[in-house]
């Protein structure tokens, strides 16, 4: 078992992989697909990446002008997105405390909004600063940093910064989209964050409430419970996901 931020048994990082990234180490691919590792983490066509060793399927990597997620990106759409009316008409900062692949925080930035991301996995971690490194526009807009988000909101409660307005949680990572090619990173991404406990859900959204200006939005699968079973203020469904909103006041 792996604990909270560690990294998953089964990935192994190549020698041009970040030197202060934690995890074990393998001479290269080879060496790793030999040894039954499940992934391994490296540069591919310049960007950190995360893939099958010796397999044939696209390697993962954080490309905030890639595929369906350029399309999504585009300023005109990143407009009308659900994600980006559930979290109001402000663009003050917004925190993203499960930050994950950057694709939700990516169409907040691209609407506007200045934002942090949190994220515990040093991997994907690693794997966003190095996207926001390559896109400058991005990286204006987006901080990401390394932190167990229940202990950077209670600080931040208890510190004379500013409030965030807007806190966005989605702690969990089903399966939204039945693509082979989603599936395959879907399965990699489970491996290397493993779950979040409904006990940390709770903690999680109780450090959000408390600390969040105006609001906290919550990603939810279309029919399941909210959040800790905490009831939204609103919510706005969609064909798959349903974000929950919690307003808040200070
Ligand atoms: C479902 S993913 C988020 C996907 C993200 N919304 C996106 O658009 O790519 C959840 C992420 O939250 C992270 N996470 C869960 N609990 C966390 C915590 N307490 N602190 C920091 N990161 C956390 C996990 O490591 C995982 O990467």
């Amino acid at each position: 078992m792996t604990g909270p931020g560690e990294e998953a048994i089964g990935v192994a990082l190549l020698p041009d992989a970040p030197a202060d990234l934690p995890g074990e180490r393998t001479v290269s691919e080879a060496a790793a697909a030999a040894a039954g590792i499940a992934l391994v983490m490296g540069y591919r066509d310049g960007m950190l990446s995360l893939w099958r060793p010796e397999g044939r399927e696209k390697p993962l990597a954080v490309d905030f002008g890639a595929g369906r997620m350029g399309y999504r990106l585009a300023a005109e759409r990143a407009r009308h997105e659900r994600l980006v009316r559930a979290v109001g008409k402000q663009k003050g900062l917004l925190v993203d405390a499960t930050a994950g692949l950057g694709r939700d925080a990516a169409l907040l930035a691209r609407a506007g909004w200045q934002l942090i991301l949190l994220e515990r996995q040093p991997l994907l971690h690693a794997m966003l600063a190095d996207a926001l490194r390559r896109d400058a526009e991005m990286g204006q807009r987006m901080q990401p940093l390394r932190v167990d988000s229940l202990t950077w909101l209670q600080q931040r409660l208890h510190s004379d910064l500013p409030r965030p307005e807007v806190i966005c949680l989605d702690p969990m990572f089903p399966e939204r989209d039945k693509s082979a090619a989603i599936k395959k990173d879907l399965a990699w991404l489970q491996q290397l964050c493993g779950g979040t406990s409904e006990g940390e859900e709770i903690a999680l959204l109780a450090a959000a409430r408390a600390l969040a200006g105006k609001r906290v939005v919550v990603k939810r699968p279309l029919r399941a419970p909210p959040l800790g079973g905490v009831a939204p203020s609103h919510a706005l469904p969609g064909k798959t996901v349903r974000f929950d909103v919690y307003l808040t006041s200070f």
